[in-house]
């Protein structure tokens, strides 16, 4: 069972679902009167991207991109490369980019930078969670769900080698399961 791997629960379903209509209120505020192009970081942020854009009151339109940034086990290297481009062009639109979690910082410094150079008329960057000790690279956050200690956590979109990502919350992982 996937729960015994779990060493505690940090967020429960109705926690998440109270914090992430507070971040599309903070949302629907600053875009007023503008259309939003939502873009989810592929894998992890399928959940919070589908619960976010039902939340907001907004016209929105949607696009997925996939990056693989090379590491092993539970760290991303500088590394970073494109595996699925977006299928939309994003010149003169307001971009807000959707991930599960800003770790090191690693992919989204790198592939902000990728999206500026587009020429987008705004990018903004919304996620769940934050993961301030671990940064490397600065990557500024408008939009942060939960800030969250040093400890590797999985669950509603987050996985742990492609697992636990349908448990219905967020919690630490148990350090065993990882090797840690
Ligand atoms: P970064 O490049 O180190 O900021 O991390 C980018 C990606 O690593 C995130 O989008 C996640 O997919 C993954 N990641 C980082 N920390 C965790 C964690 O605690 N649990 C699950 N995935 C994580
Ligand atoms: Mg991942």
């Amino acid at each position: 069972m996937m729960e015994q791997d779990i060493q505690r629960v940090l967020f429960t379903q109705e926690r998440l679902k109270s914090r992430v209509a507070e971040i599309a209120r903070e949302i629907e505020r600053d875009y007023e009167g503008r259309e939003i192009m939502l873009i989810s970081v592929l894998r992890g942020s399928f959940i919070f991207m589908a619960d976010l854009c039902r939340e907001i009151q907004l016209p929105c339109t949607l696009d997925f991109m996939s990056v693989s940034s090379y590491g092993t086990g539970t760290s991303s290297s500088g590394q970073v490369q494109i595996t699925k481009d977006l299928s939309e062009d994003i010149t003169g639109r307001h971009i807000l980019v959707v991930e599960d979690i800003l770790d090191s910082g690693n992919t989204l410094n790198y592939l902000l930078r990728i999206l500026e150079n587009r020429h987008p008329a705004s990018i903004r960057l919304c996620a769940l969670l934050d993961k301030p000790e671990r940064r490397v690279k600065p990557v500024e956050l408008h939009y942060r769900g939960f800030t969250v200690p040093d400890d590797f956590v999985v669950g509603y979109g987050l996985d742990y080698a492609e697992k636990y990502r349908n448990l219905p919350y967020i919690g630490v992982l148990k350090p065993e399961v990882y090797g840690g």
